[in-house]
């Protein structure tokens, strides 16, 4: 790997993949929107390419002369369903395109999502080999933009991450947020398990990704998954809160979703909460199995969750979210 392509270097799993990439000596080209906050990036000294996936001169540019592309771009809240679509899969279609003309031969790792393959059922985390069902328009848009990938001609290596947490993340802090509360929901009154990964390990199972036997399709987390209480408890733990669980009903839960997602259409502003979310709540069970990814790419967590779940926290309180 010697000259890469980063989409979405600006957001959460991206501006860390840009850092592990950049801080063992390769070289890293950042595709960032004008209006996108790339200070970070360009003082880790990624070079930028200014545009967005819907813009085709700058995808060419950007393509030009690299041998690996990494596709972290991608909309995980919108406030309004067809812009998962018009980012997931159509702003995929046209990155897949330019890297076919400008670059045909680069590997192709895309950050996909375990939404693309839906929940899992109880003690039985889901595999690659099972059947994707998801289950809300963001799953649907996820597995949509893997299929563009599956028919492209490229060289391409599909991730599926869980939930993702880790420094400056804001969707997975929530639960830190509640822990710091002294709060554990227990929504809809069902126990529930989850895989998770912390973004430092999903970075470093990209970069592995990249190496990977074109056409495969890895699961990437952390290869333990766990009880929901688990993870309220650890976190807990580690803030040195004591926790009540608190009984949340569906009844109260929904129509807090839809008013959520109201206000979110209303403002145009995207929020991570709404009936999307609530359908993949209504869920219990959303977990997966790195068995092949530990086996094929030699894959493994440096931070299982009670040091992932410390190391978030010390970001978390050391810069005042908490
Ligand atoms: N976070 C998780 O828990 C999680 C779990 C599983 C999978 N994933 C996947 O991981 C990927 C990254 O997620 P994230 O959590 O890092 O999200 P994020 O923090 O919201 O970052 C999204 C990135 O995509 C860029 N982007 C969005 N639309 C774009 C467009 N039209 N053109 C160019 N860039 C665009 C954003 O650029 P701007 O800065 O310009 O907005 C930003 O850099 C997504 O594909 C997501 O589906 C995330």
């Amino acid at each position: 790997m010697k000259t890469v392509l980063l989409t979405g270097g600006t957001g959460f799993v991206g501006g860390c993949l840009a850092e592990s990439l950049i801080r063992s000596g390769v070289k890293t080209r950042c595709l960032v929107r004008p209006r996108s906050r790339y200070e970070g990036l360009a003082a880790l000294g990624a070079e930028l390419v200014s545009g967005g996936l819907d813009d085709p001169e700058a995808l060419a540019k950007a393509c030009k002369g690299c041998d690996t592309v990494f596709h972290a771009a991608g909309k995980t809240k919108v406030s309004r369903s067809a812009e998962y679509f018009h980012a997931n899969v159509d702003g995929t279609a046209r990155l897949v395109r330019a890297v076919e003309d400008a670059a045909p031969d680069a590997r192709f790792v895309h950050v996909s999502s375990l939404a693309a393959a839906g929940p899992s059922k109880p003690d039985a985390p889901r595999t690659e080999d099972e059947p994707p069902e998801p289950v809300s328009v963001y799953g649907q848009s996820k597995l949509a933009g893997e299929e563009v990938l599956r028919v492209s001609k490229l060289r391409w290596v599909i991730a599926r991450p869980p939930a993702v947490y880790g420094p400056k993340d804001t969707d997975v802090f929530s639960f830190f947020k509640l822990a710091s509360l002294g709060l554990s929901p227990v929504i809809g009154g069902v126990e529930r398990s989850l895989s998770l990964i912390h973004v430092s390990d999903l970075a470093k199972g990209l970069i592995l990704c990249a190496e990977a036997k074109p056409g495969s399709l890895y699961f990437l987390a952390d290869p333990t998954p766990y009880p929901l209480d688990a993870v309220m408890a650890c976190i807990a733990g580690v803030l040195g809160r004591r926790l009540r669980r608190v009984e949340v009903p569906y009844a109260v839960v929904a129509p807090a979703a839809y008013a959520s997602g109201l206000w979110s259409w209303l403002s145009a502003k995207p929020g991570i909460f709404g009936p999307d979310k609530l359908r993949e709540l209504r869920q219990a069970h959303w977990t997966c199995s790195a068995a092949r990814a530990c086996m094929d790419l030699g894959f493994s967590a440096d931070y299982p969750l009670a040091k992932g779940i410390a190391h978030a926290a010390a970001w978390y309180q050391a810069n005042g979210w908490l």
